[in-house]
C-alpha cells in the first residue's frame, strides 16, 4: 500500500520553490530531470559537516579526521543501504559521467596494460578488435561517448539496441546483437529523454549468458523507483547524487565486489595506494581504490541526508506519486492538438519524464514561453543527440515533476502551451 506525498508540506522543505521568477511569477519547477532542488535537511547537513567536523578523512590523528571520517563512511553506508547494498560495494565518484567513465578505463586501460603484461591485468577487461560493447539507442551521452572511446582506442565495435516507434527498446534483435564477441553490454534503466523504464534484467541476463560485463546507468532511476541494486542483474551501478536531492559534485558507482576487485583505476594518487615505491606502487582494496584525492566529504554527508529525506518519504510512494503526475501530464498533453509525446504514451514501464513537439513551434520557443510565465522546463537534445534523431526531431520540450509537484503544475504548464500555440498562430 502506498500513501500520497504530502505535496504542500513537502514544498515547506524546499526554500527555492518559494522564490519568484521572471519579475512575479511563482516558479513552477519542472526541470528535476536535469536537476532537482534540495531540500534544507540537505543544506542543514553540509552546512552541520563544516561547522562541527570539518577535516581531511583517512589520515590525521586527530579528533576532527576521526569524525570526518566517521561521517563519510557512515554517508557510503547510508547510500548503500538505500539501494539494498554493501559499503564497501559503493564508490563515490563527481557525478554518474565519471561514474561511467570509471567502468569504460577500466576496459581501456586493462587493454592498455595488457600489451606489455598480460598477467598484471583481468583478461575480461581486454579487449581487442573483434569484440563488441552492446549499448541501446536511448543512451544519455554519459552512456555512449565513453564507451565509442573505448572502442577507438582497442578496436572493439560498438553495437546498439534500437528503438521502437513507442520510445521502447527493440529486443527483438537482442540476441543477435549481444553475442560471443560482447564483451559489455551497458545501458540506461530509465532513459532521462523517452521516460522508457528498459527491462534491464532480462538484458544483463543475456549479457551474463555469453560472458559479459553489464553496466546500468541508473541516473533517473535511483532518484524515483525503489532500486536493489543487486536485482539488477548488473555488474556495475551508475548514478548521480544531484538529481535525487542531493548535492551536485558526488556520483555512485556500486560494483559487485568480485568485478570491484578486479578493475584496474581510473585516476591515481594519493589515497588510493597500498605500497609506493619509486619504480611501481600497489593499490589499495575497493572502494578506496577508486577513490583518489581527497574525497568529496561534505557532498556525501549532503548525499546522506537526501536518501534518508526519500526514505522518510518512501520511495514507493515516491513512484506512485510520479506514476499518478505522468498519467495526468500524458492525458492533457494527449487532448492538446498539434502535440506529441516523444516516447511511450501509455503510462506503462515509464517515469515521469515525458518530452514531447509542439507542430509549428520549435522546442527552444516552448520552452522561453513558458520561461516567461514562471515554468523551467528543459529544451534541446537531452545529451541524447541520436534518440532525438531516431524520431526525426531537433529537439524535444520535457518537463519532468518529482516529489515537490502537483497537478496543478502540469496545469500551468499545458495552459502554456496553449498560449504559445495561440501566439504563433498554430
Ligand atoms: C540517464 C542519464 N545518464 C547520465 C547522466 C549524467 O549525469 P551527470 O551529469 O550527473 O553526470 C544523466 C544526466 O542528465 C542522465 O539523465
Amino acid at each position: 500500500m502506498t500513501e500520497p506525498l504530502d505535496v504542500e508540506r513537502i514544498r515547506k522543505d524546499f526554500p527555492i520553490l518559494g522564490r519568484t521568477v521572471r519579475g512575479d511569477r511563482p516558479l513552477v519547477y519542472l526541470d528535476s530531470g536535469a536537476t532537482s532542488q534540495k531540500p534544507l535537511a540537505v543544506l542543514d547537513a553540509e552546512r552541520a559537516f563544516y561547522e562541527t567536523s570539518n577535516a581531511g578523512v583517512h589520515r590525521g590523528a586527530h579528533q576532527l579526521a576521526e569524525e570526518a571520517t566517521e561521517v563519510y563512511e557512515s554517508s557510503r553506508a547510508a547510500v548503500a543501504g538505500f539501494v539494498g547494498a554493501h559499503a564497501d560495494d559503493v564508490v563515490f565518484t563527481k557525478n554518474s559521467t565519471e561514474s561511467l567513465n570509471l567502468a569504460s578505463y577500466a576496459f581501456s586501460n586493462a587493454t592498455a596494460k595488457a600489451a606489455f603484461s598480460a598477467d598484471a591485468v583481468d583478461p575480461r577487461f581486454v579487449l581487442r578488435p573483434g569484440d563488441s560493447i552492446v549499448v541501446t539507442q536511448m543512451e544519455h551521452h554519459a552512456n555512449l561517448v565513453p564507451w565509442q572511446e573505448v572502442c577507438a582506442k582497442t578496436g572493439a565495435e560498438l553495437r546498439w539496441i534500437g528503438l521502437t516507434d513507442d520510445g521502447r527498446l527493440d529486443l527483438g534483435e537482442l540476441d543477435r546483437i549481444v553475442d560471443v564477441t560482447t564483451k559489455v553490454v551497458s545501458v540506461v534503466h530509465q532513459s532521462n529523454i523517452l521516460g522508457t523504464v528498459n527491462p534491464v534484467a532480462r538484458i544483463m541476463e543475456r549479457a551474463k549468458a555469453v560472458g559479459a560485463l553489464g553496466v546500468v546507468d541508473a541516473s533517473q532511476s535511483v532518484p524515483h523507483l525503489q532500486v536493489a541494486v543487486a536485482d539488477l542483474g548488473a555488474d556495475l551501478v551508475a548514478w548521480t547524487g544531484h538529481k535525487m536531492l542531493g548535492p551536485t559534485g558526488i556520483g555512485v558507482l556500486w560494483g559487485r565486489r568480485e568485478v570491484l576487485e578486479a578493475m584496474p583505476p581510473f585516476i591515481t594518487g594519493g589515497s588510493m595506494i597500498e605500497t609506493v615505491f619509486m619504480e611501481h606502487s600497489t593499490y589499495a582494496a575497493p572502494p578506496k581504490r577508486f577513490e583518489a584525492g581527497t574525497p568529496m566529504v561534505a557532498q556525501a554527508v549532503g548525499l546522506a541526508a537526501a536518501v534518508r529525506y526519500l526514505e522518510d518519504l518512501g520511495m514507493d510512494n515516491v513512484a506512485a506519486h510520479e506514476h499518478m503526475l505522468a498519467g495526468y501530464a500524458l492525458e492533457r498533453l494527449a487532448a492538446l492538438r498539434g502535440v506529441r509525446v516523444i516516447g511511450p504514451t501509455q503510462n506503462v514501464d515509464r517515469g515521469s519524464a515525458i518530452s514531447f513537439v509542439v507542430d509549428g513551434i520549435h522546442p527552444h520557443d516552448v520552452g522561453q514561453f513558458l520561461d516567461d510565465r514562471g515554468v523551467a522546463v528543459r529544451v534541446g537534445h537531452h545529451c541524447a543527440w541520436p534518440t532525438c534523431r531516431r524520431f526525426g526531431v531537433p529537439a524535444t520540450t520535457r518537463i519532468s515533476p518529482y516529489v515537490y509537484n502537483d497537478t496543478s503544475d502540469i496545469d500551468v504548464a499545458v495552459e502554456g502551451i496553449l498560449a504559445a500555440q495561440n501566439f504563433f498562430g498554430v
